[in-house]
């Protein structure tokens, strides 16, 4: 059977975190290390605002647009069913949650024949792949949206150094821990890595949903 990670080796005691209210942008505590897509370093200071309206003209930062263009992070009650669905196998059962699916790709590049996209409504088969492949590629998906459980035990999480990633044209990449605050009591699916909108237009905020493909999202400088 496949070995289970040790919880011990994940640890919830670093002190980053993100803090927002509905109307304004990602408040970055704690400095955690920060790149965009070019993998060029962006320096944050003790507290750095990051753009979540997408009109910011010096992103990744907020600049103030978000308040000239009435800028609300609510959620759109047409949006996908934030709901897990889970895909059990012999060895291993993935958990699927699409609706904070931030739609980069990694899982149907990695494990094709696992992740097969254009099957509906099933469109995930845990015994089509090897298991080690299967863990590895779920543990790149970014957005938290996939997750697997080996016998009884679920693994939604990682164990790695706070910090942010400016995806290409899309989210922001969060890893490592950090907490996620906010005045809508938002929950990561998993609470160590998850993918937050930077284009506005996703309709579950704070969390990318995609929807900056459809936008056609463009920040070339990152
Ligand atoms: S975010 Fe996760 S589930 Fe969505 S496409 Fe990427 S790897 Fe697959
Ligand atoms: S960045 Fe993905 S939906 Fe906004």
């Amino acid at each position: 059977m496949y070995p289970v990670p040790s919880v011990s080796r994940m640890n919830k005691n670093r002190k980053t975190m993100v803090v927002f209210d509905t109307y304004g942008p990602y408040l970055v505590v704690g400095m955690p290390k920060c790149t965009n897509s070019k993998g060029m370093k962006i320096e944050l200071g003790p507290v750095s605002a990051l753009c979540r309206c997408g009109g910011s003209g010096d992103k990744p930062f907020c600049d103030g647009t978000h308040s000239k263009i009435g800028f609300a992070g609510t959620k759109d009650p047409d949006r996908r069913e934030d709901k897990v669905i889970e895909f059990k196998g012999k060895e291993i059962t993935i958990f699927d949650n699409r609706g904070v699916c931030s739609a980069d790709g990694a899982c149907i590049r990695e494990s094709p024949e696992v992740f097969q996209k254009d099957k509906k409504p099933m469109w995930i088969f845990p015994d089509e792949g090897e298991v080690r492949m299967t863990v590895e590629t779920i543990e790149k998906c970014p957005s938290g949206a996939l997750s697997y459980a080996i016998g009884t035990q679920r693994i939604q999480d990682l164990d790695r150094e706070p910090s942010i990633k400016v995806a290409k044209n899309g989210p922001l990449e969060f890893v490592g821990w950090i907490e996620l605050v906010d005045d809508q009591e938002n929950k990561p699916e998993s609470k160590e890595h998850y993918t937050l909108c930077r284009c506005g237009a996703s309709k579950n905020k704070p969390f990318c949903d995609n929807s900056h493909k459809k936008i056609d999202f463009n920040d070339d400088k990152n």
